[in-house]
């Protein structure tokens, strides 16, 4: 199958231009002016249309179990909100049960994705440090599993204490991996959600009081040091503090491969939203919480100079029934919010039209960026000969209002009701298959592709103390 895409805008990270792209198969085959159209078996016009990768987000959690159920969304729903969004790879977790062997679980969680309808990848949860683990980073590093994902938060269930993390991370390190963290200091937190609870203070507003912008950011100093002391590449995961951001400028300043995301309700929605009724307000149940506007601004500034690289959604809807566990009790309530869907509607609007990023920043930060650090660049992140066709044709024309009622997810609540939107995906693109038709999802969607990777590991060049470490003079950007 051949598809001629005419006359597109096209953006990627560093260049902006028209042309034509002919996709044969699932490559993209040649990119040129007047390519002609007796090529093609199918003609797209995109006078007037901006052609961008298709997006990668870099975390997700579909399907996740929790003591409340399911999260609302499947592979399959999660991966067709993605598609409306112009998102066609995802990079979702692992998290096996303590004491379970990480290939094991690993193959559990790739057979619970198989009617995924977008390419998708794994990121690892080591729960805990066993005789074996180091063997099983290095199997999971072999199956094409090389980053991994911590939490210093959740000390209840999944949180690592130091000692462990740091056990992941030296062997994450010395095979070739790389380490993702989720940073909140998971005592603390323990300590200030027990306190509020004991005082009868229980609404979703402290939840938001016990974890306090500062746990943020001594976690992620920790982390830093951890890594240092490691000798591992580290990610930190959904920063939404801007005092973080300190810690993350200057590791990145000294040379250390540290890289950062944020998530668009850490850009776009503030603390207030806690003030409220139950109803009103659990839905913004989620971890980190909401911040200051201050927050957000510094956030959009790190975008700006390079100190973040990408934007997760961190979807992880759950329904009002299941949040409602936590009626009487904050602590129960499942964190988790939605927005897979939204993530490049909302950057197009509120980055690009606010003239708060470049349209080029958004592609980085939306898919080139993600490629690169998570190692699916260039066959992913690009539109260059060679690369899949991945790509989102996009009406910056199109306007729309987010709403829990006509989004794609099966969320029934939306932590962005009411946003409107200018911009939206006309057609998109997947491994050549048009599954966006004209705004039309096709009734005969495709079946993603499991993504094994290998990422690039800069650590010894650092560790070496070399001065030309790529990073070093570029804020963390790869
Ligand atoms: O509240 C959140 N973010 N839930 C999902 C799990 C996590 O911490 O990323
Ligand atoms: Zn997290
Ligand atoms: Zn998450």
């Amino acid at each position: 199958m051949k598809t001629l895409i005419k006359n597109g805008n096209i953006v990627t990270s560093t260049n902006q231009y028209i042309s034509d792209i002919l996709i044969h198969d699932d490559k993209i085959v040649k990119i040129d002016k007047n390519i002609s159209k007796s090529l093609a078996d199918r003609v797209i016009q995109a006078k007037d249309f901006y052609i961008f990768p298709g997006g990668i987000d870099p975390h997700v959690h579909l399907h996740l179990p929790t003591p409340a159920g399911y999260s609302s969304d499947d592979f399959l729903s999660g991966g067709i909100a993605a598609l409306y969004g112009g998102t066609t790879t995802i990079i979702d977790f692992v998290t096996p049960k303590k004491g379970q062997p990480l290939p094991e679980a690993l193959n559990t969680r790739i057979e619970e994705a198989s009617n995924c309808p977008i390419d998708y990848s794994f990121h690892v949860s080591p729960v805990d440090w066993r005789p074996t683990s180091e063997s099983e980073i290095q199997k999971c590093i072999d199956m094409g599993f090389p980053s991994f994902k911590i939490y210093l938060a959740y000390k209840e269930t999944i949180g690592l204490d130091d000692e462990t993390a740091f056990h992941v991370m030296k062997a994450a390190g010395k095979l070739g991996g790389m380490v993702t963290a989720h940073c909140e200091l998971g005592d603390e937190i323990t300590n200030m959600r027990d306190f509020y609870v004991s005082r009868g203070m229980v609404s979703p507003k402290y939840h938001m009081l016990s974890r306090p912008a500062r746990f943020e950011s001594l976690a992620v100093k920790r982390a830093i040091d951890i890594a240092d002391q490691a000798n591992c590449p580290l990610y930190i995961v959904h920063v939404s503090a801007g005092e973080s951001l300190k810690h993350i400028h200057l590791a990145q300043q000294s040379g250390q491969p540290i890289y950062a995301e944020t998530c668009p309700h850490y850009l776009l929605l503030d603390e207030s939203a806690y003030n409220g009724d139950f109803e009103q307000t659990v839905k913004y149940v989620i971890s980190p919480p909401l911040r200051t506007i201050e927050d957000s601004a510094q956030l959009w500034e790190g975008i700006q100079n390079g100190v973040i690289q990408t934007l997760g959604t961190d979807h992880c809807p759950f329904s009002f029934e299941q949040k409602s566990a936590g009626i009487n009790d904050f602590r129960k309530i499942p964190n988790g919010a939605g927005g897979i869907e939204h993530r490049l509607e909302l950057l197009y609007t509120y980055g690009v039209l606010n003239e708060m990023i470049t349209i080029n920043r958004m592609v980085d930060i939306f898919s080139t960026q993600p490629a690169k650090i998570f190692g699916l660049y260039p066959q992913k992140g690009e539109i260059a000969v060679g690369s899949d066709a991945d790509l989102v044709i996009w009406n910056p024309n199109l306007e729309s209002i987010i709403s829990a009622k006509t989004h794609h997810s099966k969320a029934d609540m939306s932590i962005y009701e009411g946003f409107t939107l200018k911009g939206k995906a006309q057609y998109v693109i997947s491994n050549g298959n048009i599954v966006m038709d004209n705004e039309k999802l096709t009734s005969e969607l495709p079946i993603g592709k499991l993504l094994r990777r290998k990422v690039q590991n800069p650590i010894n060049q650092y560790y070496n103390k070399s001065t030309d470490y790529p990073n070093s003079n570029n804020c963390g950007r790869v």
